[in-house]
């Protein structure tokens, strides 16, 4: 494969200022020895600066967790793709599972967050997967396509300029990861609807428990091209094993 691994971390809602100090000293000191990969963190909006601040020239990206559809007004608690742009934000996730299920984000809102990001050359990560239920009732393809359908509904040009990320809901946070051949199997669908479309560049992660003891497992098959840790990227030798896994 040709393209370049991406490690991101997503720290959710966790952090202090005092915490992140310590983890994104951690993860400074540890980056020369990380080849072949990049690495990035994704973090509460009131740390984006402190994340700026410290990361800044280090070789290691940072972006946000959420964007608004919106460019501005009236959207109490919203952040704008601009304000993300304010604090140099590299990426920001759109749809990850926690947004669509707790704060019910569509299909559509996801692709509208991706396409104000990209207007503000900041990078979607866009998620998508399917709950244990519809994996368990055999409609994980179905469910992965139905989500995908707006976002490719961009076009080529813009989905070129985005990243995806693979996540079945009932592999985030629960110990249980897909194993490396489920995993590859909705890649490799992923990857074929991307090659229809025009967009074979575009890197597609995995996410859902990735630790350092099953990172290299996962890095190896054909279309994972990196990953979206969740509770392993808060430990920094953990996130940095996984980077070079
Ligand atoms: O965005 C990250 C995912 O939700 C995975 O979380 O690594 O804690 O399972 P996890």
């Amino acid at each position: 494969t040709t393209r370049k691994r991406l490690v991101m971390g997503n720290w959710k809602m966790h952090g202090s200022l005092a915490a992140n100090a310590k983890l994104l000293d951690g993860i400074c000191a540890g980056v020369a020895a990380v080849h072949n990969s990049d690495i990035a963190v994704c973090v509460p909006f009131p740390y984006l600066a402190q994340a700026r601040d410290n990361l800044r020239g280090t070789g290691v990206s940072w972006g946000a967790q959420d964007v608004s559809v919106h460019e501005q007004g009236a959207y109490t608690g919203e952040v704008s793709a601009a304000m993300l742009n304010d604090f140099a934000c590299q990426w920001v996730l759109v749809g990850h599972s926690e947004r669509r299920s707790l704060h019910a984000e569509t299909d559509e809102q996801v692709a509208g967050k991706a396409l104000a990001a990209l207007k503000a050359d900041i990078t979607p990560v866009v998620c998508v997967g399917e709950t244990l239920e519809e994996q368990q009732s055999g409609r994980t393809t179905e469910v992965i396509a139905r989500q995908l359908a707006p976002v490719l509904a961009l076009g080529a040009d813009r989905v070129a300029g985005l990243v995806l990320a693979y996540e079945p809901v009932w592999a985030i946070g629960t110990g249980l990861t897909a194993t490396p051949e489920q995993a590859q199997a909705v890649h490799a669908f992923i990857r074929g609807r991307l090659a229809e479309l025009g967009a074979p560049q575009v890197r597609v992660l995995y996410g859902g428990s990735v630790k350092a003891s099953n990172a290299g497992s996962l890095f190896a098959m054909e279309d994972i091209d990196g990953a979206l840790v969740g509770g392993a990227s808060l430990v920094a030798e953990e996130f940095l094993r996984i980077a070079a896994a």
